[in-house]
């Protein structure tokens, strides 16, 4: 019997894409594809698990061992720091984390910033670049209402489409980085299934993104 590969996916629409990837690439698991409340499917015969996690945990599986291989966004690679290897950019999921702030917000230097995000090392990591002092306010969701209620300057947070920021009459400053997800890699998995793994980034380099698009 192949050993098996274990794989942690993102529940929801990246994760779907992502299985279609996987699926593409020669690592089916049709059990996946029945619409049920689980959240482990295996398929022997070609050595895959899945699990779908929340997006946010993905490196944490990968990280600690659970999970041999994920994918996580490059926000939380980027504000997390795991000890993984990032191998392959799936160039899906694709967006930024930017600066926002009100349409008519203009930067007094002299003034420590303050700054809303869920994101706080990133935004710690940007402002220390640009020698800004700010006064960092961690929030869990719904950023964008803490510049609209005065609870912050500006707001560190991903932009997809825009639309979010546009109906809250907010506008995008700056942008720090851009952002999509990243097939990342335990390092001992990577060494001691590194056939699986290389095997599997070469095909997902072959298929592309189209494949999920
Ligand atoms: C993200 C982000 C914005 C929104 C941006 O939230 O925090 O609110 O998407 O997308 P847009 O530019 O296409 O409008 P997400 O839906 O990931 O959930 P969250 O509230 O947990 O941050």
């Amino acid at each position: 019997m192949k050993p098996m590969l274990n794989v942690a996916l993102p529940k929801g629409r990246i994760g779907e894409k992502v299985y279609a990837m996987f699926e593409a690439a020669g690592l089916e698991c049709p059990s996946i594809r029945e619409n049920n409340r689980k959240l482990i499917f295996e398929n022997p015969d070609v050595g895959v698990r899945y699990f779908w996690v929340k997006p946010s945990d993905v490196a944490i599986y990968v990280e600690r061992g659970a999970a041999d291989i994920g994918v996580a966004g490059k926000d939380i690679l980027l504000e997390y720091e795991p000890d993984i290897y990032e191998l392959y950019d799936l160039d899906i999921g694709k967006c930024r984390m930017a600066v926002a702030a009100k349409e008519d917000f203009r930067d007094n230097p002299q003034k420590t910033l303050k700054v809303a995000t869920k994101f706080t090392n990133i935004a710690k990591q940007y402002y220390t670049s640009l020698g800004r002092d700010i006064d960092i306010i961690h929030l869990n969701g719904s950023i964008e209402i803490a510049p609209i209620l005065g609870l912050s300057d500006v707001i560190v947070d991903i932009v997809e489409t825009g639309t979010t920021l546009k109906e809250n009459h907010l506008t995008v400053f700056e942008t720090i980085v851009p952002i999509s997800a990243r097939l990342i890699a335990n390092k001992s998995s990577f060494k001691f299934k590194n056939e699986a793994i290389e095997s599997i980034v070469k095909k997902l380099s072959e298929i592309g993104a189209d494949t999920a698009k």
